[in-house]
């Protein structure tokens, strides 16, 4: 089976990488990928496959059907781009000033398209029933929860998904067991204390000072008050307060973002930011308001599904096309929403040139090795089939 899921993988290829410079030349922004999801729809059904648009506002759903229907296999890809205007030289560049695919999305949707044409090729020998899901508006973390609550993961028993990665050489894989991505919440807080003038402080309750203790006890508490073997990240991005340079503040305003990888932490974070934000106010008679919004999860990769996805690539690429990530990124990533729901894993598809610099995600040279294409349709097409050789 594999042979021949590599046999079509390879005979797309051309037809793949039209698909992607297509995309690329017509990136599109969050919620608003209509062209995109037209595309798509198209190709999806040219392959037999039935078509679903509008899931999830601009979100397209295409199911293909097996023998059997004992599980259901959802395989997730994004196709939003971002508001960067593209620097690269290529011929299929985009064509709207300031949108560029410069995070692989089009790549991703490439692969979910081409994971449906190698799998609906397979025929009357295919197990069981995939779902794809192009999802959109991934870049403001919203796209995930349309979809889901368009009923995307209905009957959904794994889910995998697939982010590129210019520092992995294309042709090479990445897995990663546990956590992929970090948790993402805002943190917006407010001190009040009371105005007076600039000569007595004594007089007065002084918020930029007390904020700037804020600061600084929340920073040295994660020093001294978290597990270092459980990474958080808080970084107060903005802060504004005070009126003139001889009025002491009565108010200062900061937020910030804060990142972490393991459930327990992100379980306890507000109360812990609270704790330390309450005891400097009290102790310098400030009031205080927080508001803590959660953002996405971590993504946590099932270790079944991992290891699926582990050894389908070993088999079709080798040991070493097969690098095993030792560390998480502490970017946020809405395929944890589908996690909610079933269990999921999610690979890093290398896309790294050999023989030239690789340009970060989302910088506005960024461009991807396109031959990880195929590895990226073979990889995915033979784990969902092996999904069905494994006991339910
Ligand atoms: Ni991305």
């Amino acid at each position: 089976m594999l042979t021949r899921i590599k046999d079509l993988a390879q005979e797309l290829a051309p037809r793949l990488i039209e698909i992607r410079r297509h995309i690329h030349s017509h990136p599109e922004l969050s919620g608003q990928e209509y062209q995109t999801a037209a595309y798509i729809a198209g190709v999806l059904s040219s392959c037999g496959i039935v078509v679903q648009e509008a899931v999830g506002q601009t979100g397209v759903i295409g199911e293909l059907v097996g023998r059997t229907d004992d599980r259901l296999v959802a395989l997730r890809t994004d196709m939003d781009a971002l508001p960067i205007n593209e620097c690269t030289h290529l011929e299929f560049r985009s064509r709207q000033p300031g949108v560029m695919h410069a995070c692989g999305h089009d790549v991703h949707t490439t692969l979910g398209l081409g994971t449906a044409m190698v799998l609906s090729k397979l025929g009357e020998v295919f197990p069981g029933n995939v779902r794809f899901l192009f999802q959109a508006a991934e870049e403001i973390a919203q796209g995930a929860r349309w979809m889901v609550q368009d009923g995307a993961m209905n009957d959904v028993s794994a889910i995998f998904g697939v982010h590129v990665f210019p520092s992995i050489p294309a042709g090479s894989i990445g897995i990663r067991y546990g956590a992929l991505t970090a948790a993402a919440d805002d943190l917006e807080l407010t001190i009040m204390g009371e105005s007076g003038h600039g000569a007595r402080p004594h007089e007065a309750i002084d918020a930029i000072w007390i904020a700037s203790q804020v600061i600084t006890n929340l920073q040295q508490a994660i020093s001294r008050t978290q597990n270092p073997l459980r990474p958080m990240v808080l970084t107060i991005g903005q802060i504004s307060g005070g009126r003139a340079p001889n009025v002491i503040a009565d108010q200062v305003r900061l937020t910030g973002t804060v990142r972490t990888t393991h459930p327990e932490t992100h379980a306890n974070i507000p109360a812990w930011i609270e704790g330390i934000v309450a005891s400097v106010c009290q102790a310098y008679g400030a009031r205080y308001e927080m508001n803590y919004r959660r953002g996405v999860p971590s993504v946590q990769n099932d270790l079944a599904l991992t290891q699926l996805l582990e050894e389908s690539a070993k088999e079709a690429w080798g040991s070493d096309r097969v690098q095993i990530l030792l560390e998480p990124s502490l970017g946020a990533e809405d395929f944890s929403v589908y996690l909610e729901h079933s269990p999921g894993s999610m690979i890093r598809l290398g896309v790294g040139f050999q023989d030239k610099p690789n340009y970060p995600l989302h910088h506005p040279q960024f461009e991807v090795d396109e031959s990880a294409i195929v590895t990226g349709v073979v990889t995915l097409a033979y784990a969902i089939y092996q999904y069905w050789q494994q006991p339910g």
